[in-house]
């Protein structure tokens, strides 16, 4: 079964072949003028994905060896998102699925970050804890079978992603902010500022990261920060701290549910999953507990078309087909 993925629910234009649950290709573009405005502007990655889907996906084609005609299905996303940006990918999905007279899939985008985990070996064993970090998301979940999850918790507020990103714009170091704190705060002190560690209550599985990022802009003030006049030493060290927090928060919380739900594997997906603080630490706390950590490569991290394309033929397996009528969801939930 030969499957065309297609991801264009943010500011990445991707597409990629599956062929019998094996990748055989991966294009992905992002949209990096965006940084230019400090985040991503709707309007105008709907224009870029009108403009590069075709070449994207002919790419895509192209570096797999497959012709259209040899396509079995075609899968996109339709939700979450922005909602100009799903409806480029997902209308050209529905439209080239029709006139090659073949299935079209829909695809949750969350669903297709959980699914990464499957595109490379090894492959965790189900059940598994996943949890997605990114730039719109933040999602614990219980992976029961492949297509069945259990919502253990989300964020309540900003997602992990995002703290980065808004931290790193106060710090006025660039957009997306994620990569360069990581970056500076590989030289920097975590103990120099003790930030709050966001747990809620201790048993919660949920999340918040608006207070912390309050908490940074405070420090700020008092210190009277001046990004104009960045002081290398200062930014490296204001990095590490903020990162030291989100990084604490989040292994306390995959831990904590893997305990919880008694299972072996645990998994991250999504943008923040390329931390190098977050995967140092974490690998070496799941080794200590007797863990198994999942932690794709970061190409599969990212938003890519790779993961729709698994999701696609997952539910081609089962026979869950979409509708020509369905339409994108920007708020589309988990099921
Ligand atoms: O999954 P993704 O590509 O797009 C969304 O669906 O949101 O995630 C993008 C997010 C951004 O917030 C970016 O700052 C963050 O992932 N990110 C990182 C790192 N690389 C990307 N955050 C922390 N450390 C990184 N190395
Ligand atoms: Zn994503």
């Amino acid at each position: 079964m030969t499957i065309l993925g297609i991801e264009t629910s943010c500011d990445e234009t991707s597409a990629a072949v599956l062929r019998d649950g094996v990748l055989l290709s991966n294009i992905t573009t992002s949209q990096l003028f965006h940084s230019q405005y400090g985040g991503v502007v709707p309007e105008l990655a709907s224009r870029a994905h009108q403009r590069l889907i075709v070449p994207i996906v002919e790419e895509a084609l192209k570096k797999a060896g497959v012709n259209k005609s040899e396509l079995d299905a075609v899968a996109a996303v339709y939700g979450p998102g922005l909602i100009g940006a799903i409806l480029v990918g997902l209308s050209f999905g529905k439209a080239l699925a029709m006139g090659l007279q073949i299935p079209f899939v829909g695809v949750n985008h969350m669903e297709a970050h959980i699914l990464s985990n499957l595109i490379e070996d090894p492959k965790p064993e189900f059940p598994f804890i996943n949890l997605t970090v990114s730039g719109g998301h933040t999602q614990l979940v219980l992976v029961k079978h492949p297509l069945d999850y259990e919502m253990l918790g989300e964020t309540k507020d900003d997602a992990a992603g995002e703290a980065f990103d808004k931290v790193a714009k106060m710090l006025g170091i660039g957009y997306p902010g994620g990569p360069m704190v990581d970056k500076l705060a590989a030289q920097g002190d975590p103990k120099y500022v003790d930030f709050p560690r966001p747990y809620l209550d201790e048993n919660s599985l949920e999340f918040s990261f608006s207070g912390l990022k309050t908490s940074v802009l405070y420090h700020l003030r008092k210190i009277q920060f001046d990004p104009a006049k960045q002081n290398g030493a200062l930014v490296q060290n204001l990095c590490a701290s903020f990162q030291a927090s989100v990084v604490d928060v989040l292994i306390h919380k995959l831990i904590m549910a893997a305990k919880k739900y008694r299972v072996r594997d645990i998994a991250v997906a999504g943008g923040v999953a390329a931390n190098s603080e977050l995967r140092r630490r974490l690998l070496e706390r799941a080794k200590k507990e007797g863990l198994r950590l999942f932690i794709p490569k970061f190409e599969y991290c990212t938003d890519n078309g790779a993961m729709v394309a698994m999701a696609g033929y997952l539910k081609m397996v089962e026979g869950r087909t979409s509708d020509l009528e369905l339409t994108a969801e920007p708020n589309l939930e988990l099921q």
